[in-house]
């Protein structure tokens, strides 16, 4: 019986439907290596020590750009245009040294020195867009939020999470180690900084750190993971207190506004793929040409990310992490549409990691659109997300504004 099912089913798709096009591709890249974006005080390795500087884009990191955009343009190469066009090619990164390189040396490797190319070098550059940092509530998903701390503080007493953080000794220690104040909110420096040294001082790490040992890295990895685990709002759907679904609301915050622009994308890209109108909108005039976006950003925005589509196996994102978001449909019949999610850099650099099937409601590698626009809908901001974190805008504003500048100086982005 069941094989009858599948002979028609088999029928059924390869005369009628079934045969799916390719729409658009939305990818979403970490930065590569990059030097730390600061040190503690007693840290032997200053900021003279880090070619450029800190929080810089390293060679290695560039090369590691070049290489994911030659991968892609392989995989896709019958679908990019053969040439660059900023039509069909748009790229976004966040306003930092390291993101907006990131994205300069991806468009390379797409688009490399091509001398048997007739055009080349008279050939369109693809730009690399951004916005200040404190109006990209898109991409940057630490940007200062009051709402964001308020849940953050409760969610620290909940008491898995209150396990983690609960580490009197380690944090005492650390301190002393760092000449500074170590607390949950700047933890991942800690974290960041060490695993810099030990990748680009090898040798006189560990001679100048005498405090550092194994047992103790394990011990800050465990805390850090922990930490960054629960800040995305993992594990923490569904807890509710002083009225906020703590996780739900986590996510919401962080990750909200990329998931939805996203979505809305996806569907307004079909959606005028199929109108017939002769005059058509200026929205579908962008989109009806375009092929391929890309944002380039942080570790944070794409581990909330994996949050929020629950792709809760993806570790954190190494340097050049990246998920390629890609939108199918089919060419006859009902026109069904799909989407469909590559992940890049695990323990492998190929671009063959379909990850799909691990979201919940997702059985194959092609999942219904349905499922993510349910899962931005889910994690939709309440409001724009400016308006929605200020819950003190009824205090004075000289506090506003203290607060605020406070805040400005405990900025989490890696
Ligand atoms: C170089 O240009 C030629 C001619 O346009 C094209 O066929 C070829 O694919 C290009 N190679 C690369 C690596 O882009
Ligand atoms: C903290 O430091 C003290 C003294 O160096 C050491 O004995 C102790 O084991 C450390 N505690 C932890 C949890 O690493
Ligand atoms: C360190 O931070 C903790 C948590 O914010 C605070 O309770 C403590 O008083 C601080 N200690 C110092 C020495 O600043
Ligand atoms: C557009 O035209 C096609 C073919 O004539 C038709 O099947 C389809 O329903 C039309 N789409 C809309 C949105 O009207
Ligand atoms: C709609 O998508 C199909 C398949 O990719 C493409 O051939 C067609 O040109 C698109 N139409 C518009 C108006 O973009
Ligand atoms: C990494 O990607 C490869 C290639 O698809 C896949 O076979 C493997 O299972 C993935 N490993 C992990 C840990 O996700
Ligand atoms: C929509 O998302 C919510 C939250 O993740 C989930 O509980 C629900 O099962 C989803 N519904 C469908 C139809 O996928």
């Amino acid at each position: 019986m069941r094989f009858i099912i599948g002979l028609f089913l088999c029928l059924v798709c390869s005369q009628v439907s079934c045969v799916k096009k390719l729409l658009l591709i939305q990818a979403i890249y970490r930065h590569g290596e990059r030097t730390p974006t600061s040190i503690m005080p007693n840290d032997y390795f200053t900021e003279e020590k880090w070619p450029g500087g800190f929080e810089q884009l390293t060679l290695k990191g560039q090369r590691q750009h070049v290489a994911l955009g030659k991968l892609v343009r392989e995989k896709y190469k019958d679908f990019l245009p053969e040439i660059p066009d900023h039509r069909q090619i748009y790229v976004r990164s966040t306003d930092t040294a390291r993101t907006i390189k990131s994205a300069m040396a991806n468009n390379l490797g797409m688009y490399p020195k091509n001398e048997s190319n007739p055009l080349w070098p008279d050939e369109h550059l693809i730009p690399v867009f951004n916005t200040p940092r404190p109006e990209d509530d898109l991409l940057f998903a630490d940007n200062p939020c009051e709402l964001h701390d308020k849940v953050w503080r409760l969610a620290k007493t909940i008491p898995k999470v209150r396990k983690i953080l609960d580490k009197p000794e380690i944090f005492a220690n650390l301190t002393e180690f760092m000449g500074k104040n170590v607390t949950d909110a700047n933890f991942w420096e800690v974290w960041s900084a060490i695993k810099c040294e030990k990748e680009a001082f090898p040798d006189e790490f560990e001679a100048r750190t005498p405090w550092y040992n194994e047992d103790l890295w394990q011990k800050i990895l465990k805390i850090n993971r922990g930490i960054q685990d629960f800040q995305v709002g993992k594990g923490l759907d569904g807890i509710i207190l002083e009225n906020y679904d703590i996780g739900r609301t986590l996510k919401s915050l962080r990750i909200g506004t990329l998931l939805n622009d996203l979505n809305d994308r996806m569907i307004a890209k079909v959606t005028c793929n199929m109108s017939n109108d002769t005059q058509k909108s200026a929205t579908c005039q962008k989109l009806d040409p375009l092929k391929f976006l890309a944002y380039s950003t942080h570790d944070t925005t794409i581990y909330a990310l994996y949050a929020a589509l629950h792709l809760d196996e993806l570790r954190f994102p190494e340097y050049a992490a990246a998920l390629y978001i890609e939108l199918w449909q089919e060419t006859e019949a009902d026109r069904q549409t799909f989407f469909r999610i590559i992940h890049y850099r695990n323990d492998t650099d190929t671009l063959d990691n379909v990850v799909t099937r691990n979201i919940p409601e997702c059985f194959d590698d092609f999942c219904d659109l349905s499922i993510f626009r349910n899962y931005s809908l889910y994690y939709q901001p309440d409001r724009v997300r400016k308006e929605w974190c200020d819950i003190s805008s009824f205090s004075p504003k000289i506090f506003n504004f203290a607060f605020f500048a406070g805040f400005l100086l405990l900025l989490i982005v890696d």
